[in-house]
């Protein structure tokens, strides 16, 4: 039963071989897994905005209406897409929602971005309840955040699906006097 010599070296070597093939392919699979695949937050640039449509009018009694639109760029850093669902994004004054708007399903592709824009409706109304409003209005800054849970898939190589979930937060600045707007966002993916 025993083999030839020559044979048996072979077979040494050909083991020998694949084990150290084996061993790289594991590595370099590590590697990429941790390194290239490794899931990144998107990142989310906002163009520059300013209030439209501001209908001011502070006596007899105190009355605003704007609009605010938003546009920004969300660039997925990923290899894979990702698909999400309709969903709401909410706009907070001092923690007291003032305006809930639409946010239409898209998709972003692998190492793609997309342009959203937004619009959201500012009356005064509910912003004269927060007891922080008039001293705020007074110190020439409104500040805003706005946040929306994007739910979908990551679809990687067109096969691979994943549930995944995208929260987003933005940092909006209204300067009273030139009604000027600033917006700072952070995304985070969660798979
Ligand atoms: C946002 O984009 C829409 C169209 O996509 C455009 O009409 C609007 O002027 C843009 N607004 C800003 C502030 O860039
Ligand atoms: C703001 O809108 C409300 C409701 O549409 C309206 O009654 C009010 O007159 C508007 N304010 C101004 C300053 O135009
Ligand atoms: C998402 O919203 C759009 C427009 O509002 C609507 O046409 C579509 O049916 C909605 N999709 C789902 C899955 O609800
Ligand atoms: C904002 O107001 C405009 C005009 O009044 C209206 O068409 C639009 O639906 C409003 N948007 C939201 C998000 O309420
Ligand atoms: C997306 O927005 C950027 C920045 O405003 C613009 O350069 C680009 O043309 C837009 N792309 C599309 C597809 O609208
Ligand atoms: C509003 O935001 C600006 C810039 O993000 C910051 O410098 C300022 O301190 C904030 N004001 C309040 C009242 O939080």
């Amino acid at each position: 039963m025993a083999l030839p010599r020559r044979s048996k070296r072979n077979l040494k070597i050909c083991c020998g071989a694949s084990a150290i093939g084996l061993i790289i392919l594991v590595v370099v699979s590590v590697t990429l897994v941790f390194t290239v695949f490794k899931p990144k937050d998107p990142l989310i640039k906002p163009l520059p905005a300013k209030l439209e449509n501001v209908q001011f009018q502070l006596f007899p009694t105190l009355s605003l209406n704007a609009t605010m639109g938003i546009n920004a760029t969300i660039y997925n850093r990923n290899y894979g897409g990702f698909q999400f669902k309709n969903s709401t994004t909410f706009v907070d004054y001092r923690g007291m929602n003032i305006a809930a708007i639409p946010l239409e399903e898209g998709s972003v592709p692998a190492r793609g971005k997309l342009n959203i824009s937004t619009i959201a409706n500012i009356t005064a109304e509910k912003l004269v309840t927060s007891p922080y409003f008039w001293q705020d209005f007074g110190s020439g800054r409104l500040n805003f955040t706005s946040t929306a849970n994007l739910h979908g898939k990551a679809v990687v190589l067109n096969v691979f699906k994943f549930d995944a979930k995208v929260f987003s937060t933005c940092d909006i600045s209204v300067q009273v006097l030139s009604q000027e707007v600033d917006v700072d966002c952070t995304a985070k993916l969660k798979l």
